[in-house]
């Protein structure tokens, strides 16, 4: 599904801030697999994700996704292909449209004819079943500004708008760092079943190491520009968070 190929990635390239992200980087991600990658402030963890969503081109090396070079599709197109999630809950959503025109837009990305038509009554009964799943009380909000939601609202709406219309690819980047731990935990707990029953392929960056040993089919630690550490679900069981912190140097 998802190919890294000898990946070299450098950032702020003849300035006094250059510096080496990713160096010979590999990855290969299957299809419906569900994979988090850790490590430390700065390791290069976003930067993997603006490169797979095609917003950053390596030096050298390629990003296939469903065997097509990510670099040579148009922006347009990518945006059907890659959904995103970011840390801050601000970001996945625009405050001063509704609930109801954010989900429609989110459900044609992609499509040439934004925002038709998104007021028919399949829709709308399609946006309340989804919403719904979150028990937030969000589907009897539709016509309400997102402005008006909290932050761990609007980031539940992030990710049910980043999961509505079929992506090839989910990328989850720290999105429950600016939640309360239950609200963190109801959102982590909703990713986990909206991953598996919409068969997704998700990457996921989790500075939670308790996250990063409960959830997915593996964890990656990415340090020294590479993956250095893999550990597969049987693998984490035995492991603990402090363990899995100490191998990109928390402790
Ligand atoms: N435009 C840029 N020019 C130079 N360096 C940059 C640029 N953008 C990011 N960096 C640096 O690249 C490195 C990797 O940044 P990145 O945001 O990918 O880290 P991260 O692993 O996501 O960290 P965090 O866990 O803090 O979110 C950092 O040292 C960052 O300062
Ligand atoms: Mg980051």
């Amino acid at each position: 599904m998802l190919r890294l190929k000898n990946i070299d990635l450098t950032l702020g390239q003849g300035t006094k801030l250059e510096r080496p992200i990713l160096k010979n980087l590999n990855l290969e991600v299957a299809l419906h697999e569900f994979v988090v990658v850790i490590g430390g402030n700065g390791a290069g963890k976003s930067t993997l994700f603006n490169l797979i969503s095609g917003c950053l081109k390596p030096e050298k090396g390629q990003v296939i996704l469903s065997h097509q070079d990510v670099t040579k599709i148009p922006a347009r197109l990518r945006a059907k292909d890659v959904s995103q999630v970011m840390q801050d809950p601000r970001l996945g959503t625009i405050e001063n449209m509704t609930l109801m025109e954010n989900m429609a837009m989110a459900y044609n990305r992609g499509n040439k004819r934004l925002l038709i038509p998104f007021s028919t009554k399949r829709r709308k009964d399609l946006f309340q079943e989804k919403l719904s799943m979150l028990k937030m009380g969000l589907e009897g909000r539709l016509d309400d500004l997102v402005a008006h939601l909290s932050g761990g609202q609007r980031q539940a709406l992030s990710l049910i708008m980043a999961t509505l219309s079929k992506s090839k690819i989910v990328l989850l980047d720290e999105i429950t760092a600016a939640l309360d731990p239950k609200i963190a935990h109801t959102i982590m707990a909703l990713t986990e079943t909206i991953i598996r029953k919409e068969k997704l392929t998700c990457l996921m960056i989790t500075h939670n190491m308790p996250d990063a040993l409960a959830y997915g089919d593996r964890t990656l630690v990415l340090k020294d520009c590479k993956f250095t550490k893999e550990f597969k679900a049987a693998d984490k069981k035995h492991l603990t968070a402090t363990h899995l912190a100490a191998e990109f140097g928390e402790f």
